[in-house]
Parts: structure tokens; C-alpha cells; sequence
């Protein structure tokens, strides 16, 4: 009995040597593929392909601002900022009107997260963007919520949704879409903030933030990468908004006092290291240096998507894969980004606990 106890604990010791052998190994898209992850910041608006978007116009005899998917990438190449950005971004959720549409949109992205494993999503939508054209928020969550049932039941993942409120639309019209969101308050996580960033940001968006903590509602919020008075958004959205998650918030690296106030306060970071349709020289790199630096400083960090059907389709392999063959992560790396995913998600911790346990054992197959 005691050999054979000794006969495991040389075993057991020889395999965790292997193990750390092999997460010291780089990563491969083999492995990135099989550990299981959760996508954080993704904008359900941004899912729409730009050839949906021409299938939903003509299904609801709609005119178009763009008569094919090739002038809408066109138009994405021509655009240099986030105003720009967004404004094809409403044109074309300007499609999306029904229920089914809503479903639609949905779960035609799900569909594709399954093949890289992306098990869990927390979805963004911008509901200030539906109502402004006469939809019903019921229309959008009832489409929403019709979309989680069947990507539970026929796909086998996990949607949940995030509220976000638009920063250049005024706090009072965010808040009235709080308070009439209310019958639907136990079906979302929480609330966020997207949208090109204002002076009055974060500021702006405190007294509607309070009301959403006390609803129970939990609270992230963009800081996008590279803007104006960029750090007194961090600290604002830190210190006035109390948010638990960053969206974007690379330039956290540009303040040591934020860096250890984040990791102090254990602030989640949903990084997009997403490539544009345009090719953005140096951009990819900025974001890929700014996760391995994040990594190494044990930061919280994740890797997102934003707005796939606007960014080349690219989803979370794709984008760890492509880090991967800019800076260089091993296999431990691929790991704890996988891993923060699901210790920032806002899950029940029981489920946590069963999501981290599933990237454990996937890590320890491969
Ligand atoms: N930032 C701000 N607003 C957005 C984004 C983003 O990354 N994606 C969609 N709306
Ligand atoms: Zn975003």
C-alpha cells in the first residue's frame, strides 16, 4: 500500500513536471481551439455581417445605404475613427425590426463561437438604438431572450446580456431606458457604456449608474483606447461610476498608480486586439504588446471580439491566435486568459467554478 502510494506521488510529481513543461511551450491554434472561453465584450449590433444586413433590408423592404457587403467594407477601409465607426454600426442595425430579427441576429453569431469553443458570451446591446427608431424595448428583448433559449437548447452555449447606454446620448434619456427596462431587469447582468466617448464622460453617467447598483444591475463601462483625457476616464469610471470591468482599457498601462489601483481592486480588462478592415499599421501590435504586458503584470486581462460582423468575422481564437503569432504566448498564457475569462465573467461562482474546472482539464489533454 505504501509503494504503491509512493508509485503515485512520483507520478503525480512527474506529471505536473510535464505539465509545466508543456505550458511553457507556445501556444498552438490546435490548443487554443480546445481550451474552452468566454467572449466579454462583444456588441450584439456588431455581430451583423454586412451580408445579413443586405438579407434583412430586402426581408424588410428597407432602403439601403450601401447596396452591397463590399461597399459597406469599403466604407469601414475610408473611416478613421470611432464616430465613423459607429455610424456604419447604426446603419446597419437600422435592418434589424422584428422579434425574429433580433433572434436571428443572435444566434447566426453563436452559431459560429462554437467551433473555437467560446461556451459563454456576456452580449452588449444598445437599447437607446432601437427604441430612438420606434422599436419596443419588449421587440428587443423578447428577440434577445428567444435567442438564449434556443442557443441553450439547440446549441449547447450560453448567452447572457449586458445593457449598454450610448455616451453621447444624454444621462437623462439613459435613464429613463433603465427605468423602463425594469420588467426585464432579472433577465441581464448589468449595465455598460459604449459609444464615442464625450467631455462629460464618466462623469455624466454617475447618478444613472448609483440607480443601476441599487436595482442590483452590475456595471462596466468602455474606455476606449487612445482617447482624449483617456485616464481621468479610467479613474472616473473606477472612482464614480464603481464599475467591476473596463471595456477596452489598454491605457491602464500608462499609469502606474492605475495599474496597481486595478489589480488592487481586482478590475476585470475585456481587451480587443481585433483587426479593422483596414489594415491599421501598428495597431494589432499596440494591442497584442499591451496583453502580454497585462499578463505579466497579472492584471485581469481578456481577449474580445467587439464587433465581428465589422471586423473581418474574427471571433476569440482567432484574435488569441493572432496575439499568439505577434508576441508570442505559451500554452500557460492561452491558459490564463482563458482562465480570467470565466474569474470576471459575472457568473453564480458554482458555475464559475465548473467553467474553470473545464479549462483545466482541457489544458491537461493537450
Ligand atoms: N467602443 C465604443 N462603442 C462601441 C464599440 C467600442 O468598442 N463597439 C461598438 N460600439
Ligand atoms: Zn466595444
Amino acid at each position: 500500500m505504501r509503494r504503491w502510494r509512493l508509485a503515485a506521488r512520483v507520478c503525480g510529481a512527474w506529471l505536473a513536471a510535464a505539465g509545466a513543461l508543456r505550458a511553457a511551450e507556445p501556444a498552438t491554434k490546435e490548443f487554443i481551439w480546445a481550451i474552452p472561453k468566454a467572449e466579454l465584450h462583444i456588441h450584439f449590433e456588431g455581430t451583423l455581417e454586412p451580408e445579413h444586413y443586405l438579407e434583412l433590408a430586402k426581408r424588410n423592404a428597407l432602403p439601403v445605404r450601401y447596396a452591397t457587403a463590399a461597399a459597406v467594407r469599403q466604407r469601414q477601409r475610408d473611416g478613421r475613427d470611432l464616430k465613423s465607426f459607429i455610424e456604419v454600426y447604426e446603419e446597419l442595425l437600422s435592418v434589424i425590426r422584428t422579434e425574429a430579427d433580433f433572434r436571428e441576429v443572435t444566434l447566426a453569431h453563436l452559431r459560429r463561437t462554437k467551433a473555437q469553443q467560446i461556451v459563454y458570451t456576456e452580449m452588449f446591446f444598445d437599447p437607446q438604438m432601437h427604441t430612438e427608431r420606434g422599436i419596443p424595448l419588449a421587440t428587443v428583448f423578447a428577440g434577445l431572450l428567444a435567442a438564449q433559449a434556443a442557443a441553450r437548447d439547440e446549441l449547447g452555449v450560453r448567452v447572457e446580456y449586458i445593457m449598454c447606454f450610448n455616451r453621447d446620448r444624454s444621462a437623462e434619456s439613459a435613464l429613463a431606458i433603465l427605468e423602463a427596462s425594469r420588467p426585464w431587469h432579472r433577465r441581464i447582468l448589468g449595465v455598460g457604456l459604449d459609444n464615442p466617448e464625450e467631455k462629460d464622460f464618466p462623469r455624466k453617467f454617475a447618478g444613472v449608474f448609483a440607480r443601476a447598483r441599487s436595482l442590483g444591475l452590475r456595471a462596466t463601462s468602455h474606455c476606449d483606447v487612445n482617447q482624449p483625457n483617456t485616464l481621468a476616464h479610467h479613474w472616473g469610471c473606477l472612482d464614480e461610476l464603481k464599475v467591476e470591468r473596463i471595456d477596452h482599457g489598454i491605457n491602464v498601462l500608462d499609469d502606474p498608480a492605475l495599474i496597481a489601483a486595478v489589480k488592487a481592486r481586482g478590475i476585470g480588462l475585456t481587451v480587443c486586439p481585433t483587426l479593422m478592415e483596414a489594415e491599421i499599421p501598428g495597431r494589432l501590435e499596440f494591442r497584442a504588446k499591451a496583453v502580454k504586458q497585462m499578463l505579466e503584470l497579472g492584471l485581469l486581462v481578456t481577449i474580445n471580439s467587439d464587433d465581428p460582423g465589422l471586423m473581418r468575422g474574427l471571433l476569440v481564437g482567432d484574435l488569441m491566435l493572432a496575439v499568439h503569432q505577434t508576441v508570442g504566448l505559451t500554452k500557460a498564457e492561452i491558459v490564463t486568459l482563458a482562465e480570467n475569462s470565466f474569474r470576471i465573467a459575472w457568473l453564480p461562482e458554482a458555475e464559475r467554478a465548473t467553467y474553470l474546472a473545464a479549462v483545466r482539464a482541457a489544458a491537461a489533454i493537450k
